[in-house]
């Protein structure tokens, strides 16, 4: 049985769907307040939750729950990798982040898992993700009013680009990497997969003048890129009413950002998946045309 944590969210989501396409395998979903008929109850802060949730788990889709200070996520995470090898789970398929955003400060957490991970005694598979076409498109769709206006996209790029991956080509892989492993044990043999990082960076990467071109073409006016400071954003940030490590972990992403860190120089994104990875710069495009026609 294939167990994928996490199904009410996004990415969950979309893995449990594309693995319930998959007539062969027993697939059932994880979420927090889990229904006992459509999905199990697995909320990492209960263990008592895991031991029950991952009976008969063969392969477990462990999608990370990182929304929360660094000692929850790690604690969380940590009580996982426990539960997983009490329970017997033979092979655990883990979305971490990739090695573009190595010096981010959400990589402690997924580092940190990585190795509590490879010390345990299943089977492993690293899926290092990349960041997801949320972040420019959420700074797109947020500015296309005031671009229409003003004629000027102001954001904390720096002169730098950010590697960026659609959602949907992540859980493709996920799939992919989950189902094979499935078949895989269920031959009775080791998974191809087993004992793999796979980098899955986008293979287009995101800047100021980028996203200022597609509010130009969307918008039908020249917009131009103007770059805002740190400091700048800290203090919009602060007034914004995020958790303050959340305010943590978006100024440390957009001084990577700023650095040159984020674009991406590998990935094994197009080796995995069946077709061309998704356009991004088409996401950002309906993105602002569907704020524009809303404002
Ligand atoms: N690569 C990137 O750019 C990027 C960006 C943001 C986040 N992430 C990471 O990727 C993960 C998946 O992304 P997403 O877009 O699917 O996020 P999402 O839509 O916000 O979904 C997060 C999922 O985590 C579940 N969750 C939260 N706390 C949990 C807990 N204690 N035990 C079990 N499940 C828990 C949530 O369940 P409930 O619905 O019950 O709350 C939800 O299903 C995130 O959780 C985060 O760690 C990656």
């Amino acid at each position: 049985m294939i167990l994928v944590t996490g199904v009410s969210g996004g990415l969950g989501g979309l893995i449990l769907r594309g693995l319930s396409g998959e007539d062969d395998l027993e697939v059932v979903g994880g979420t927090r307040s889990g229904d006992g008929v459509n999905a199990r109850r697995i909320d990492f802060d209960d263990p008592a939750s895991l031991a029950g949730g991952f009976r008969d788990v063969d392969v477990l889709v462990f999608v990370s729950a990182g929304y929360a200070e660094d000692d929850v996520v790690l604690a969380r995470h940590g009580a996982v990798v426990d539960a997983a090898e009490a329970a017997g789970v033979r092979h655990v398929v883990y979305t971490s982040l990739a090695g573009s955003g190595d010096l981010m400060t959400i990589a402690l957490p997924h580092r940190w898992t990585e190795a509590r991970l490879a010390a345990a005694s299943f089977e492993v598979t690293v899926l290092r993700n990349g960041l997801y076409t949320e972040v420019p498109v959420g700074l797109a769709a947020a500015a296309a009013a005031s671009a229409g206006e003003t004629g000027v996209f102001a954001a904390p790029f720096g002169g730098g680009s950010v590697s960026v991956v659609a959602k949907e080509d992540l859980a493709d892989v996920a799939v992919r990497v989950a189902a094979e492993s499935g078949r895989d044990l269920a031959a009775g043999r080791r998974s191809r997969h087993a004992g793999r990082t796979y980098e899955l960076e986008g293979v287009e990467a995101v800047g100021g003048q980028d996203i200022a071109e597609v509010l130009s073409d969307v918008l039908d006016r020249p917009v131009g890129y103007q770059p805002v400071s740190l400091s700048t954003m800290r203090e919009v940030l602060a007034g914004s009413g995020l958790e303050p490590y959340q305010i943590t972990h978006t100024l440390s992403l957009f001084s990577n950002l700023g650095a040159g860190y984020l674009q991406a120089h590998r990935t094994d994104l197009a080796d995995l998946l069946p077709s061309t990875p998704r356009p991004v710069r088409n996401q950002i495009a309906r993105a602002v045309m569907s704020a524009a026609g809303a404002s």
